[in-house]
């Protein structure tokens, strides 16, 4: 007999279906409980709430593992590209040589963008923020396709190799459209004969630095930070895309609602803040000492710090913190916010506060210092980000097409007024 949890309430039994997932995690299938008993579930933040059942990434946030269709993110940094861990995330499997090559040829052959489609920059004030930007451009490119984006969900399942490859290829080349419109350099065109990132950076920093060629480790350290970032089961932008998703929204709209969910500090925004901390606490001549002591009496936070899920080390940080230090001895570039982060790691990993809390880095915690060593300003960094999250989206807004998923609609316990009448204004 299959195995169940019974919930007593007002004395009377209700007995529900217990799930298990391939990793041992176990879940009470509560769907039914509020037709049954009149009651519902009160979860703010969704800490202990299964919002679906997933195949693409596994997470024991105890012991820090993290896997992506079985596969350790130890192995795929390793390992793997980029692209390859992109493949592997949406498609279930790791490609094999000739997928691969389709895979990165649609990839290559889809950077560019419409031609009437850069007057959509010109719209924004230059200073507009680059997330703002990609948020609003994912869905403008959107409208050039109109198959891909029909809200017809056959229709579009029909073309999701086209629309999953024109995605992973269009955001870097939005990406880079953005920092240029902020600088008011002219926009410069992909080159097929680049890999992923080479023709990033190149559409980045063509003509503005001089005869710019990225070093191997450069475009290496860029290829494993978003490789590092590619999908993140439930977090706050991905469970945003199934929502958005849920309701039948296309593909297009559903990752463009993923970059404003990204957007905040808390979750992809806080490489960003990463960086202006480590700066602050430089300019102001401390080591990180004093920001511990604000950090545990509750004035400041440690940025990169904690992690809903990690109770132990995200193993992203460990790698990300190693891959750091080897870009900056290879290009012999020393950055003192490299020497704060390392003190405050180590400072925090010995204190009370944290080790109670089980805080320790997370992905933003390193990411930052490496997308700086290589160039790419501070107010670009979530948008980098969104570039390597974006396959995490994809699977995500597949998975749940492809599923018999309902519309995601939580419910709400009402805590205000109760039966108030209209008072005309003269009344009020
Ligand atoms: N610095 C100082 N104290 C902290 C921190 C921190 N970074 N993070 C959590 N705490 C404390 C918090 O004050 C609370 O203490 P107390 O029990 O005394 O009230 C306790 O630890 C539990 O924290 P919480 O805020 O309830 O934890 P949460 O699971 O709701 O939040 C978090 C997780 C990531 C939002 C939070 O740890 C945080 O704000 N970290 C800094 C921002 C950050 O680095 N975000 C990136 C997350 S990883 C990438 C991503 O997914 O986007």
């Amino acid at each position: 007999m299959s195995e169940t949890a019974t919930i007593t309430i007002e004395g009377k039994e209700f007995v529900y279906p217990v799930i298990h997932g391939t990793e041992g995690e176990k879940a009470i299938d509560l769907r039914k409980l509020r037709g049954d008993s009149g009651y519902i579930t009160y979860d703010d933040g969704y800490g202990n709430t299964g919002s679906c059942l997933s195949e693409i990434t596994f997470i024991n946030g105890e012991v820090g593992i993290l896997r992506h269709r079985g596969i350790p993110i130890e192995e795929l940094a390793e390992n793997a590209s980029f692209l390859n861990t992109a493949f592997l995330v949406i498609y279930g499997h790791l490609p094999g040589k000739e997928e691969y090559e389709t895979f990165s040829n649609s990839i290559g052959s889809n950077a560019s963008v419409p031609g009437d489609f850069s007057h959509h920059f010109s719209g924004f004030p230059n200073d507009a923020h680059p997330m703002a930007v990609l948020s609003a451009m994912l869905n403008a490119i959107g409208c050039y396709h109109g198959k891909l984006t029909s809200n017809n969900r056959e229709q579009e399942l029909e073309h999701f190799y086209k629309a999953a490859s024109l995605l992973i290829s269009k955001v870097r080349t939005i990406a880079a459209m953005t920092y240029r419109m902020r600088k008011d350099l002219p926009f410069v065109e992909p080159r097929e004969d680049l890999g992923y990132v080479e023709n990033f950076l190149h559409m980045m920093f063509h003509g503005e630095k001089e005869d710019y060629q990225p070093s191997a480790e450069e475009a290496h350290a860029l290829d494993l930070f978003l490789l590092l970032h590619a999908d993140h089961e439930q977090n706050c932008s991905t469970s945003t895309v199934r929502m958005v998703s849920s309701g039948g929204a296309n593909l297009f709209a559903s990752v463009s609602s993923g970059v404003s969910a990204l957007w905040g500090p808390l979750h992809g925004g806080a490489n960003t803040a990463v960086v202006k901390m480590l700066q602050s606490i430089h300019d102001s001549g401390d080591d990180g000492s004093q920001f511990i002591e604000a950090a545990k009496s509750g004035k400041a936070r440690l940025m990169g710090f904690g992690h809903r899920v990690y109770k132990n080390y995200d193993p992203r940080a460990k790698i990300l913190g190693g891959a750091a230090e080897k870009l900056m001895a290879n290009m012999g570039h020393s950055d003192p916010l490299l020497d704060i982060a390392r003190h405050l790691e180590k400072a925090a990993l010995e204190d009370e506060y944290f080790i109670q809390r089980k805080l320790y880095p997370n992905v933003d915690f390193y990411s930052g210092l490496i997308l700086k060593a290589i160039g790419i300003p501070v107010e670009m960094f979530t948008v980098m980000f969104a570039i390597g999250r974006m396959p995490g989206w994809i699977a995500n807004w597949h998975e749940l097409a492809t599923t018999s998923s309902r519309i995601h609609r939580p419910r709400q316990i009402y805590t205000g007024k109760t039966d108030q009448h209209y008072v005309p204004v003269k009344d009020r």
